[in-house]
C-alpha cells in the first residue's frame, strides 16, 4: 500500500540544547572540531561535505544527527541539505527534535527551515491507496539570538514552494484554466489579498483575444487572474507580475510530438510561480503594492482551434499573424503583459513563463533565460539568482532581431519560421507589446521550472522561482 505521511512541522525557539534528547547539530565541512564537545565519539564517519549526515546515539540513547553543510560555495543552496536529511530521517522522529543553530548565521537558517519544509512535499496526492497519517513534529531551534521571524520566513517560505510544485505537478485534467482561478480565490481569501478572476465572457468583453484564440480549442474556458497585494496607503503599484499559465500544451494544431507531452502539464510553472509569490508576499506582510496576472489557456486540438496563418487581435489592438499554434505562451502573455501595464502602470513589471525549447537548449537546467534592458534591474535579479541559487542569464534584446518579427498581412507575427534564436524571438515579441516600458524583464523558466530530482521517479515541479522573486519583492519593498 502507498504510504503518505504527513507531517506538520512546528518550528520553536529555545535557548539552549538539553543533550540528552534528540538533537541535530549541522557541521561546516573539515570543522568537525567546532561540534566536538555534542559528539558521543571523536571520530564519526562524517567530514561535514555538503548533503552528507551521520546519525549517531548519544549517552542516553538519543539520536545525534550530523548534517554536512559543506563549504562556502555551498551556503546558496543549503536548502537541499536540509532537504534531503529530512527526507530520509523524519520517518524516526518522535514529537520533538531540537535543531543547534548557535554556529549559523540569519539566512543559513532561514535556508535550513525551507529545506526541512519542503521534504513534507508529498507527490502522490492522486494515488488511491493512500494512508494519510498526519502527526506533528516540533523542531526547537536552539539558539541565543531571537530567531522566530525567521522560521516562520521559513516556513512560509517552504510552504509556499510545496504548493506551487503541487499545483505544478497536477493532471491537466484537474488543473483546468479555471481551476487555478478557484485556487487563486481560497488563497486570496486565507492569505489576505484580492483575487479577481475573469472568466471568458469577461474576456471577450475586455478583448483579450489572444488569450482567446489560444484557448479556443479547449473545452476548458480560458482565464485571467488578477491577484492585488497593496500594504501602502497609496495606490501606486510598484511591481506587476505576469505569467504564462498554459495548463496544457499540446502544441494545437501544429502539434507537438507524444514523446514525453505528459510534461506539458507543467506549462503553467511560471504562472504557479506568480500565484505563490503574491500568497506569499502576503503571509509575510512585505511592505509593497503587488499585482499578480495569471493568463491562463489550455492549448488544445479541435476544430474550433485557432490555426497557422490565422490573423488574431489582441489586448494591445496589434494584429497578430500565426504561424505557429505552439508559439502560444507569448500570445497569451502578450495580452497579459499589455493589460498589466495599461491598467496598473507598475514601477516594475516582471514575467515568467516556460516559454521555449530554445531556452533548455541553451542553458539546460541550470539557469532561466533573462531579458531585458534595463541593466539595473538585470543586475538585481542575477545576484539574486546566485544568493537563492535560482540563477538567470541575460541574453541580449538586439534591435537586429526586430526583422523576424515583421509579418505581411498583420502587425507582428508569432514566430520568426526559423530554427535559430528561438528565446530571444519570443523575448522580443512580448517586448513590442510592452508599450516600451522601462522596467520590464522577462524570464524564460523553461528548463528550471520542471525536472529530474531524487525524490521522484519521472521529471516533476522543482519550485524554482519562489526566492528569486519574493526576494527581488523584498529588496524593493519600503522597511
Ligand atoms: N511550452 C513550450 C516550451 C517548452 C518546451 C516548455 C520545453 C518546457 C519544455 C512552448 O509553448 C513551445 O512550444 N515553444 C516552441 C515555440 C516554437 C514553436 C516557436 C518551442 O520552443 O519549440
Ligand atoms: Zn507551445
Ligand atoms: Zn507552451
Amino acid at each position: 500500500m502507498a504510504f503518505l505521511q504527513y507531517i506538520i512541522m512546528i518550528y520553536t525557539n529555545i535557548q539552549q540544547l538539553d543533550t540528552t534528547k534528540d538533537f541535530i547539530i549541522p557541521c561546516k565541512k573539515g570543522e568537525l572540531k567546532s561540534i566536538q564537545q555534542f559528539l558521543p565519539i571523536e571520530n564519526p564517519d562524517f567530514d561535514g561535505s555538503f548533503s552528507t549526515h551521520q546519525l549517531l546515539y548519544g549517552t542516553t540513547g538519543n539520536r545525534i544527527y550530523v548534517v554536512g553543510l559543506g563549504e562556502d560555495k555551498n551556503a546558496a543552496q543549503l536548502e537541499n541539505t536540509f532537504y534531503k536529511f529530512a527526507f530520509e530521517t523524519q520517518k524516526y522522529w518522535g514529537e520533538e527534535i531540537q535543531f543547534f543553530a548557535d554556529g549559523l548565521n540569519d539566512e543559513a537558517i532561514l535556508k535550513s527551515v525551507i529545506g526541512l519544509e519542503m521534504a513534507q512535499y508529498s507527490i502522490g496526492e492522486f494515488k488511491s491507496t493512500k494512508e494519510d497519517k498526519k502527526i506533528s513534529t516540533t523542531i526547537s531551534f536552539s539558539s541565543e539570538k531571537k530567531i522566530d521571524t525567521i522560521l516562520e520566513e521559513g516556513k512560509f517560505t517552504g510552504e509556499t514552494i510545496n504548493r506551487i510544485k503541487a499545483l505544478v505537478d497536477a493532471p491537466p485534467n484537474i488543473k483546468t484554466p479555471e481551476y487555478l482561478g478557484e485556487w487563486a480565490k481560497k488563497s486570496a481569501k486565507k492569505a489576505s489579498y484580492k483575487c479577481t478572476v475573469l472568466h471568458q465572457k469577461d474576456l471577450e468583453k475586455q478583448g483579450f483575444d489572444a488569450v482567446l484564440a489560444v484557448g479556443k480549442g479547449s473545452i476548458n474556458p480560458p482565464v485571467v487572474i488578477i491577484n492585488e497585494y497593496k500594504a501602502k496607503k497609496t495606490d501606486k503599484i510598484d511591481i506587476a507580475l505576469v505569467g504564462k499559465g498554459i495548463t496544457f500544451d499540446s502544441g494545437g494544431l501544429s502539434i507537438k510530438p507524444s514523446t514525453n507531452l505528459s510534461y506539458m502539464k507543467s506549462d503553467m510553472g511560471g504562472a504557479a510561480v506568480v500565484l505563490g509569490v503574491v500568497e506569499l508576499v502576503a503571509k509575510l506582510g512585505l511592505n509593497i503594492n503587488i499585482v499578480g496576472i495569471v493568463a491562463s489557456a489550455e492549448n488544445a486540438v479541435d476544430a474550433n482551434s485557432y490555426r497557422p496563418g490565422d490573423v488574431i487581435n489582441s489586448y494591445s489592438g496589434k494584429t497578430i499573424e500565426i504561424i505557429d499554434t505552439d508559439a502560444e505562451g507569448r500570445l497569451v502573455l502578450a495580452d497579459g503583459i499589455n493589460f498589466a501595464i495599461k491598467k496598473y502602470n507598475p514601477e516594475y513589471i516582471i514575467d515568467l513563463a516556460t516559454l521555449t525549447g530554445s531556452i533548455v537548449r541553451t542553458f539546460g537546467y541550470a539557469a532561466a533565460g533573462m531579458f531585458t534592458m534595463n541593466q539595473e534591474m538585470a543586475n538585481t535579479m542575477s545576484a539574486i539568482g546566485f544568493k537563492v541559487h535560482e540563477r538567470v542569464w541575460q541574453l541580449p534584446m538586439f534591435e537586429d532581431y526586430e526583422a523576424d518579427l515583421q509579418s505581411d498581412v498583420a502587425d507582428i507575427k508569432n514566430y520568426n519560421g526559423k530554427p535559430i534564436e528561438g528565446a530571444i524571438n519570443a523575448a522580443k515579441f512580448l517586448e513590442s507589446f510592452t508599450e516600451k516600458h522601462e522596467k520590464w524583464m522577462h524570464l524564460d523558466i523553461a528548463g528550471v521550472a520542471f525536472g529530474s530530482s531524487p525524490y521522484a521517479k519521472m521529471k516533476s515541479a522543482s519550485g524554482y522561482g519562489i526566492q528569486l522573486i519574493t526576494n527581488f519583492v523584498k529588496e524593493k519593498a519600503s522597511k
